[in-house]
């Protein structure tokens, strides 16, 4: 009998769980971002979004992550009292590809969410504060070779859907010539969806332009209309066959191993 209501109590607990928590629970859930040493003795020069004194590596990478920084410094200096003090600075973006902005400098440590990356072809990098690191790609390319040339650079087509993302990355889009974004909807599953599974029903924002989405189906193109509109950036449905620039979005270092986890698993 007892066995019957514990069967029955954790019916009741799973029922409730998967009512609660559909699958966009899961996007609501964010662990802590991973940030790996990058360079001893050397601080990086990027701008500092704020800094705390911190007792160790782990309490500035939880500092830097409450600030969504991308990256940081860990200084050990001494303080008027002479005593050794670690100072976090979290910085807004990480180096660039060339790490041009790393200075050398004696008890400094550098971390970053991203590793040591080189740039594409034909292409420029752009870091939004917050959000990433991202590729541009002037090279055009239809959506599912768009998509691989992502992937082969541990990228995926960015993410877009929201305001941070979508007005930061419209900034480097050329005004009438829109680039293809991670977010598309085919026949099969009938839903549109970012390229991390994830989809658009689980996020409030969107950057729909008039008339949009215009079709059932299709890829969607992120558009930067020319000053005299006076239009702020949108979303745009066109088919998945033409060819357009694209924005990468780089892959920081924790989905980099979730990414080959996820490879693992589909591949068992
Ligand atoms: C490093 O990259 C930046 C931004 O892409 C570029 O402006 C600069 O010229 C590069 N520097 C070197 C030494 O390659
Ligand atoms: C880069 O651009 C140049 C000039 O447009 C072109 O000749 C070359 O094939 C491009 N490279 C790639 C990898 O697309
Ligand atoms: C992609 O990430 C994996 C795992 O971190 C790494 O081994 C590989 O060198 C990376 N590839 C590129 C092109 O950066
Ligand atoms: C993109 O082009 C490739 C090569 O031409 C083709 O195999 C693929 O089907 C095209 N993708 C779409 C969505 O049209």
């Amino acid at each position: 009998m007892p066995r019957v209501n514990l069967l029955l109590f954790l019916f009741i607990i799973c029922a409730a769980y998967l009512a609660i928590c559909d699958h966009c629970c899961v996007i609501n859930y964010q662990k802590l971002p991973r940030y790996d040493l990058i360079k001893t003795n050397w601080r990086s020069n990027q701008p500092i979004i704020s800094r705390k004194v911190v007792s160790n590596v782990e309490k500035c990478k939880e500092f830097a992550a409450s600030k969504r920084a991308l990256a940081f410094n860990l200084a050990s200096t001494r303080n008027r009292a002479g005593r050794r003090e670690n100072t976090c600075q979290a910085l807004q973006c990480p180096e660039d590809f060339n790490m041009t902005t790393l200075v050398p400098e004696a008890n400094y440590r550098y971390y970053s969410m991203y590793p040591v990356f080189s740039l594409p072809e034909n292409s420029t990098i752009e870091c939004i504060p917050k959000a990433g690191m991202f590729v541009f790609s002037s090279e055009s390319l239809n959506y599912t070779q768009a998509q691989s040339f992502c992937r082969k650079r541990n990228a995926s087509l960015a993410h877009v859907i929201s305001e941070e993302r979508t007005e930061g990355l419209a900034r480097f889009v050329s005004q009438n010539r829109p680039s293809f974004v991670g977010l598309s909807k085919n026949d099969k599953e009938g839903i549109w969806k970012n390229e991390f599974d994830e989809s658009l029903s689980c996020f409030d924002y969107r950057a729909w332009g008039e008339g949009q989405p215009s079709h059932f189906k299709g890829c969607v193109a992120l558009v930067n209309p020319p000053p005299a509109e006076s239009s702020p950036p949108f979303w745009k449905v066109v088919p998945c066959y033409i060819s357009l620039p694209f924005i990468c979005e780089i892959s920081p270092l924790s989905q980099q191993s979730s990414r080959q986890y996820r490879k693992n698993r589909h591949r068992t």
